[in-house]
C-alpha cells in the first residue's frame, strides 16, 4: 500500500436511509477501499445513516438546510464544515440536494455522485418509475464525477438489471440499490488507489481516458 492510499480521506455526504454509507464503511473497514471515512454530514437530523456511522464510530455532523436563506449561504457554510475535515474525496451518497456551482467547483475532480438510473437517463428524481413508465426493458444506477450540470458529469461505473414483467418502483429499486452497492465501492476503491481521475471532463482511469461509462450486466462484478 502506497502511503497516498493509507492517508485517503472520505466525507460522505447523505440525506437518507445511507444504505450506500454502509456499503462504504464495510468497504473501508475490510481494507478493499483503501480509505477511511473521516466524516459523514447529513443535511437532516432524522437520517438513518446517522445511526449507521454512528455505529461505526465515525465523526457525524448535521447541517440543516432550513435554517439558511439560500441555496448559496447553505452550500457556503457546508463546504466550511467539510473542509474541516481535509477530505481527498467527497461521496454523496444519497444527498438529495441540488449543489450551487461554487459548491461543486470548489471539490470539481474530486466529488462523486450516484443516481438511480442509466445516465444520462432519468435525471432527477422519481426514476424508477419513470423507467417503468417508459416501457424501458433495463434500469440501473451510475456512479459519475459532480459537474456544475445536475446529474450531468462523466460516467465512470455503470450497473444494469432487467426490468421484470410485473415490476414496480419498490422491488425496481430495491434491486438496483443492491447493485448500487457494488459499484460505489469500486468506485471509491479506484479513487483511494489513486487510479482515477478527471481530467477535461473526461474520466481518466489507470491514465487511460474512458470512452464510455463501464457498464456491468445483472451478474458481473466490477473490475478490480
Ligand atoms: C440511492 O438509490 C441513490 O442512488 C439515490 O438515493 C438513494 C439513497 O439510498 N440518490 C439519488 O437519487 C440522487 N439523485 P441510501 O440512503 O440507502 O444510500
Amino acid at each position: 500500500m502506497t502511503e497516498r492510499e493509507a492517508e485517503t480521506r472520505l466525507v460522505v455526504l447523505i440525506s437518507g436511509g445511507g444504505s450506500n454509507l454502509q456499503a462504504i464503511i464495510d468497504g473501508c473497514a475490510d481494507g478493499s477501499i483503501p480509505a477511511r471515512i473521516a466524516a459523514v454530514i447529513s443535511n437532516r437530523a432524522d437520517a438513518y445513516g446517522l445511526t449507521r456511522a454512528a455505529k461505526a464510530n465515525l465523526a457525524t455532523r448535521v447541517l440543516d438546510h432550513r435554517g439558511f436563506a439560500d441555496r448559496e449561504s447553505y452550500d457556503a457554510a457546508l463546504a466550511e464544515v467539510i473542509e474541516e475535515y481535509a477530505p481527498h474525496a467527497l461521496l454523496l451518497a444519497g444527498f438529495m440536494r441540488i449543489l450551487t456551482p461554487a459548491f461543486v467547483s470548489r471539490f470539481r475532480g474530486r466529488m462523486f455522485n450516484i443516481h438511480p438510473s442509466l445516465l444520462p437517463k432519468y435525471i432527477g428524481l422519481h426514476t424508477h418509475q419513470r423507467a417503468l413508465d417508459a416501457g424501458e426493458s433495463r434500469h440501473g444506477a451510475s456512479v459519475h464525477f459532480v459537474t456544475e450540470e445536475l446529474d450531468g458529469g462523466p460516467v465512470v461505473l455503470q450497473a444494469w438489471v432487467p426490468i421484470e414483467r410485473n415490476d414496480d418502483a419498490t422491488r425496481l429499486a430495491a434491486r438496483v440499490l443492491a447493485r448500487e452497492h457494488l459499484i460505489y465501492p469500486a468506485v471509491a476503491r479506484w479513487f483511494a488507489q489513486g487510479r482515477l481521475h478527471m481530467r477535461d471532463e473526461r474520466v481518466l482511469l489507470d491514465d487511460t481516458p474512458l470512452t464510455e461509462p463501464i457498464l456491468l450486466g445483472p451478474d458481473a462484478a466490477p473490475p478490480p
